[in-house]
């Protein structure tokens, strides 16, 4: 079925080059609704600001939630989404927890292809740059009780962007955060919604201001177990062995921290999903075993880490450098997306 297209008037001047990560938006969005028990087939239409009401409950309870993916264009011009169908797939996850009706997942993966392929020239094509694609769902009721809404809306946009860390493939520096956590078993941590993020931003001020990149997140429980970061899953290296902390109920299930570990098994590379304590990572990055930390991400692809912060600093392998299996998962992961290598995994579709 074809997805309807209201053509813009004029065309917005393309940059002559990417920098930073979303910042800069195409001529399109796709826009569905939900109203009367059901979403309408939507349509793609000049990227512009929405009018909300003043009352509208996304701005109220926050019932919202959002999916990062990319699309990269190579040099014979060929198109290629990454995983695209998953990410639709967890979005309706998220809905879920937040009492949202799901999004017909076909149609949506179709809109997604009409306005990817109607925005192809805005995809850039040098090294570390891709479209960054955030789907997303909010509430759009106008009332204020507290209630699962009548009315969503369901958009795409499109940004051009480079890398997520301002100094691109080059190692971050993490804080513990022993003061707030992120989720708790039975809450939302495992669901990309939106107030996940808002809770986040306070540590990651402080973590910024005390000389660090983001937080290093531990259990709700305990305070003894490594989650994640915020924007990316974490992997450690203790003495050659890959672990990454185990999808518990309080983690997101990152697309990019599964195609790590199939990756990381193809390559013969033991993964173990597990929990991973706190004292295990300080006590390895003491003693050297510890070889590497990296964290795995849309946004941030592969991130080494080459700093900890907790009751001192402590450098994971070289400073400034990053780690063997990080750089090896970049080259292989960055490969198959923008077709340098091959498809092995069936995930990419060329559009
Ligand atoms: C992503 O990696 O796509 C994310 O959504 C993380 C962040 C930019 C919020």
């Amino acid at each position: 079925m074809s997805v309807n297209i209201i053509k813009c008037g004029s065309l917005k001047q393309k940059p002559s080059e990417i920098v930073g990560f979303g910042k800069c938006f195409t001529d399109y969005m796709y826009v569905a609704e939900y109203e009367n028990g059901s979403w309408n087939d939507g349509a793609i239409v000049p990227y512009d600001a929405f009018s909300l009401a003043p009352c509208s409950s996304v701005l109220h309870y926050g019932q919202a939630a959002f999916e990062g993916l990319k699309a990269y264009r190579n040099k014979n011009g060929d198109v290629r989404l990454f995983r695209a169908r998953d990410n639709f797939k967890r979005l309706n996850t998220s809905l879920g927890r937040l009492c949202i009706p799901p999004i017909d997942e076909q149609k949506a993966y179709n809109a997604l292809k009409a306005l990817v392929n109607l925005e192809r020239e805005w995809i850039p094509v040098a090294d570390g740059t891709s479209l960054y694609i955030r789907p997303y769902v909010f509430a759009d009721d106008k009332s204020l009780g507290v209630h699962a809404a009548k009315r969503y809306k369901f958009v795409i946009i499109l940004s051009p962007s480079g890398a997520y860390y301002a100094r691109g493939f080059a190692p971050v520096s993490l804080k513990v955060e022993r003061r707030y956590v992120r989720a708790s078993k039975g809450g939302t941590g495992a669901y990309k919604v939106v107030g996940n993020y808002a809770a986040s931003i306070l540590a990651g001020d402080e973590a910024v201001r005390d000389g660090y990149d983001q937080v290093l997140w531990l259990d709700a429980q305990e305070r003894k177990y490594v989650e994640e970061v915020g924007s990316m899953n974490i992997f450690f290296v203790f003495g050659g062995k890959v672990v990454t902390p185990e999808l518990n109920g309080s983690i997101l299930p990152g697309i990019t921290r599964d195609s790590c570990i199939k990756i990381l098994k193809s390559e013969g590379i033991h993964v173990e999903e597990r929990a991973v304590s706190v004292d295990e990572v300080l006590a390895g990055a003491k003693s050297g075993e510890l070889t590497e930390i990296f964290g795995t991400g849309t946004a941030a692809v592969i991130s080494p880490v080459d700093r900890l912060g907790d009751d001192g600093d402590y450098i994971i392998g070289e400073r400034g450098k990053s780690g063997k299996i990080a750089a090896m998962l970049y080259e292989r992961l960055t490969g198959i997306q923008t077709g340098k290598l091959s498809d092995t995994f069936d995930w990419v579709d060329v559009i």
